[in-house]
């Protein structure tokens, strides 16, 4: 019995110690890590600390967009040929085809016409395209409709700005390639009634050198 008395006192005498030394422990952990923070607050410019580091991203230096002036393109990366943007009326007035109808240009205003156009306008122009069916708002007649009446550049105008239905090609083509496209459907306009040439035209294989 009294050994285990003797036991007893000893192991809490021995963890009455440990308490004391983990308390003084304790302290100095603490005293350190106030002397630490101290030293950040009071040295704020030493780099490696700067404080409050939480914004340091606000107080960097930042590069604003276009505050340094972009690099100059080099000449002939964006082409600027053609006209300025402008409305279809404008166009169907101030505009006038600058090209002659060689064969060379409506043969490229045909091949134009029939990879842009002829989906919705059909090869003869009459608004039957492969893909008219689909179209809630039918394609117009380009060979009976206004388009004929009216000056090149209104149809110019609609190639390149589109309608409220059909959308605007003018990332398809540059200004040359819209006025072929014109002479091409001047040339469908006039031949119309033998609508059928172009669409036989169309269906045969194409030619192996252009
Ligand atoms: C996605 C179908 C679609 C394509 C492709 C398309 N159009 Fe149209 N086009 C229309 C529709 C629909 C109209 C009727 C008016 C409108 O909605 O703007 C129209 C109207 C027109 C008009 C006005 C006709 C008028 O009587 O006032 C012209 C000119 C015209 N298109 C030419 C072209 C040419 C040239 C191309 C090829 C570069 C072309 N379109 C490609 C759907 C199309």
């Amino acid at each position: 019995m009294a050994l285990v008395r003797i036991a007893v006192r000893a192991l809490s005498s021995r963890a009455g110690r440990m308490r004391r030394e983990l308390g003084r422990r304790t302290w100095v952990a603490a005293l350190a890590a106030l002397a630490g923070l101290a030293g950040m607050l009071l040295l704020p410019a030493t780099p490696g600390y700067p404080f409050p580091w939480s914004i340091d991203m606000f107080r960097g230096e930042a590069v604003q967009p276009l505050e340094v002036a972009p690099r100059v393109m080099p000449a002939g990366t964006l082409p600027v040929d053609g006209t300025p943007p402008m409305s279809l009326e404008k166009m169907t007035l101030s505009l006038h085809n600058p090209l002659k109808p060689t064969p060379h240009n409506l043969a490229h205003g045909r091949e134009l016409f029939t990879n842009n156009c002829e989906p919705c306008h059909g090869a003869s122009g009459t608004g039957d395209g492969p893909v008219a069916h689909l179209l809630k708002h039918k394609p117009a007649n380009l060979i009976r409709g206004a388009s004929k009446g009216l000056p090149d550049g209104y149809i110019y105008g609609y190639i390149r700005n589109g309608g409220f239905f059909m959308p605007a090609y003018g990332d398809a083509m540059n200004s040359e390639e819209r006025w072929d496209v014109v002479m091409y459907v001047r040339q469908l306009q006039r031949g119309a009634g033998g609508a059928s040439q172009p669409r036989q035209a169309a269906a045969q294989p194409a030619p192996a050198a252009k």
